[in-house]
């Protein structure tokens, strides 16, 4: 599975402002926006362009343009929705595919309770946003449903990565590509990630 780490400056800065627990739900909603961006960046490097003619004041020019009807971003919710805006900032016309997942407390496996796709998904790529993988069982899940919807590519964008939850996407989907400004030491008895940032949904939304 490709996993890419992003090491850049201003990711680890960032990071480290939303790993402080004193950092406040408005800072931190929007520091997880800048990463988002930055992580997006990062995804969105292959993707493909289309030839366009165009007029310029020079007279006619080849351009490149993105087909953002090609994608869709996918959040995980709750807390994936906190991820979305600082996606669209650079994918405003990607249509949004939104799955919710609870765990069934009789089999203990993550069931959607919410899933609402384009349209016409087959086919599309599709950039699953969540910001933390932990056990990767929502993950998993989510990925389950976009491929029997017919979507061939998944790009991931976690801000925080446990191992254990890497293995088990890699086990389970190994032609998943992912990008994540970090990954962590190792999941602790709850299933918090360490050294983490807490619960990331509680950080973004100010409950409890
Ligand atoms: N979900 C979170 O929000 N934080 C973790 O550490 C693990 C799962």
């Amino acid at each position: 599975m490709k996993i890419v780490e992003v090491h850049h400056p201003l990711v680890r800065h960032k990071l480290g402002l939303l790993r402080e627990a004193s950092t406040a739900p408005a800072l931190f909603r929007q520091v997880v926006g800048e990463i988002a961006t930055l992580l997006a960046y990062e995804a969105t490097a292959d993707l493909p362009l289309d030839d366009t003619g165009i007029e310029t004041w020079a007279g006619p020019l080849t351009v490149g343009r993105c087909d953002q009807s090609r994608i869709t971003l996918v959040p995980i919710l709750r807390a994936g929705l906190g991820f979305l805006p600082g996606v669209q900032v650079l994918l405003p016309s990607a249509p949004v595919s939104v799955i919710g997942l609870r765990r069934d407390e009789r089999t203990l496996q993550p069931h959607a309770y919410y899933q609402r796709f384009v349209e016409d998904i087959a086919g599309r790529t599709a950039l699953l946003i969540d910001p933390m993988l932990a056990t990767a069982g929502s993950a998993i899940a989510a990925i389950d449903a976009l491929k029997a919807a017919g979507v061939t590519r998944v790009k991931a964008i976690f801000l925080v990565s446990a191992p254990e939850g890497l293995r088990a996407l890699e086990a389970r989907h190994p032609d998943t590509e992912v990008w994540t400004a970090a990954i962590d030491e190792r999941l602790n008895d709850h299933g918090y990630i360490l050294p983490g940032l807490g619960d990331a949904g509680d950080r973004i939304f100010g409950t409890p």
